[in-house]
């Protein structure tokens, strides 16, 4: 099988990096990539926000599937320009992805789809905004309605800071509080058939104890020993199937990765949002641990055969990923450092632990940060503990000056079940 992934985070390096150790795939390519992407796959410097660019790539290389990665392409309408011309896409319709390119749009859907979420209200103007502030009282969580890469949203106790965030967005959302942990279930359709991944966890704020600023996500770790076992039936049963049921009855059936994040309240499962893709750094830990190969799955999803696939194959060990930033990220990132000691990872800590790429690109012979989040380590081990262990400590040979990195990423959860959930 030829597959062209589209993107060029760590999420598309842990794609096309499981990909590349599937005996089934002959040709493996990615546009735009990044100089870690670059070992395993053919990049192409083309557009990922261009479908018919992507396209007419796909039918030039003449690959069986296509996977968009993030969501900028899939709300842009790639999916749709690669499905036009007859390949089988994994990634939902730009009208299916509003899932994730809407918030009032995902309430909507869970509303008619009977899906427990925050409740909330969708304001235009500032009276109103205030109006919801007040109805719902502190915490304030205040969301821009449109795609804001992780950082549209303020949760604070500080009504003035609620009510600048909520003036500064043309259209947001309002919601109450969701108290209790997160997580991350990710599950693939095809549009009727539904197929669950492991839960994961991860952690957005920049800084250690989730201080700081909200991120993209500083790490990840998976399974999660503290959630109920009967957790991935549960959000199946009450979440994920009833919503790609909804989608389907609305003539804009979703295929692709569902992605549900969760809060575990005291009053049970909440969905705190929806996305249209496989998150990130989530997708570092969850593919970490999936034995069954990766690109069958997908092309099953792309071309409605869900119904008729094994079930999926995990293994028992667990894993972590820790992402290193660059200065200043989430702000205005610093880009063009020299990073060093990639190859010592590569010669002491594989296959254990290995590292994907984000913000990064090669200049000459050197490889350079990019972007914001530069890379993360991914590890498996036993337990959490030695996945732990064995990313941090590929982590400390990893040298980008200024870059910065949480040190306790899964430590909770690693020291035993109780502690994680506080
Ligand atoms: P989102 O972009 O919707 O995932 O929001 C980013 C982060 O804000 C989430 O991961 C939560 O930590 C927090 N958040 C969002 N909605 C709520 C809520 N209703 N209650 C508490 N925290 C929230
Ligand atoms: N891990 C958060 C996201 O992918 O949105």
């Amino acid at each position: 099988m030829k597959v062209l992934v589209i993107g060029s985070g760590a999420r598309e390096h842990a794609l096309c990096h499981s990909m590349s150790l599937d005996p089934d795939i002959t040709a493996l390519h990615c546009a735009p990539g990044n100089a870690g992407i670059a070992e395993v796959a053919e990049l192409h410097a083309v557009d990922a926000l261009d479908g018919s660019a992507v396209s007419a790539l796909a039918a030039e290389l003449g690959v069986d599937l296509v996977v968009v990665g993030p969501e900028a392409p899939l709300v842009a309408g790639v999916a749709d320009a690669v499905r036009e011309g007859g390949i089988p896409v994994f990634g939902p319709s730009q009208e299916a992805a509003q899932l994730e390119g809407s918030k009032a749009f995902a309430k909507d859907v869970m509303a008619a789809a009977g899906v427990p979420t925050a409740r909330s209200y969708v304001c235009t103007t500032p009276e109103e905004a205030v109006e919801a502030l007040g109805a719902f009282g502190p915490p304030y969580v205040v969301k821009d309605d449109g795609l804001a890469a992780g950082k549209g949203v303020v949760v604070t106790a500080d009504l003035e800071a609620a009510k600048a965030h909520a003036a500064a967005c043309e259209r947001v959302v309002i919601e109450e509080f969701l108290d209790g942990p997160e997580v991350s279930l990710f599950a693939i359709t095809d549009g009727e058939t539904v197929v669950p991944l492991q839960p994961a966890q991860d952690f957005k704020r920049a800084l250690d104890g989730d201080e700081g600023p909200n991120t993209g996500g500083m790490g990840a770790y998976s399974p999660l020993p503290w959630a109920d076992p009967k957790l991935v039936d549960e959000v199946m049963e009450t979440v994920l199937q009833p919503t790609v049921d909804e989608m389907r009855r609305r003539g804009i059936p979703f295929s692709g990765l569902l992605y549900a994040g969760l809060a575990i309240t005291s009053r049970g499962v909440r969905v705190i949002e929806f996305n249209a893709r496989f998150g990130d750094p989530e997708t570092q830990v969850v593919l970490a641990r999936l034995r069954t190969p990766l690109a069958g799955v997908l092309l099953a999803a792309a071309t409605s055969n869900l119904a008729d696939l094994e079930p999926l194959r995990w293994s028992d060990e667990a894993a972590v990923t820790v992402v290193v930033a660059s200065h200043n990220y989430p702000g205005t990132p610093r880009t063009g450092d020299p990073i060093t000691g990639l190859d010592e990872v590569a010669a002491q800590d594989a296959p254990h632990a290995y590292v994907l790429h984000a913000g990064t690109k090669r200049d000459g012979d050197a490889v350079v940060s990019a972007g914001g989040r530069v890379l993360s380590v991914t590890a498996t081990g036993k337990d959490l503990a030695e996945a732990r262990d064995r990313a941090y400590r590929a982590v400390g040979r990893i040298r980008l000056d200024g870059s910065q990195h949480r040190t306790d990423i899964a430590a909770k959860a690693a020291e035993g079940a109780e502690a994680a959930q506080a």
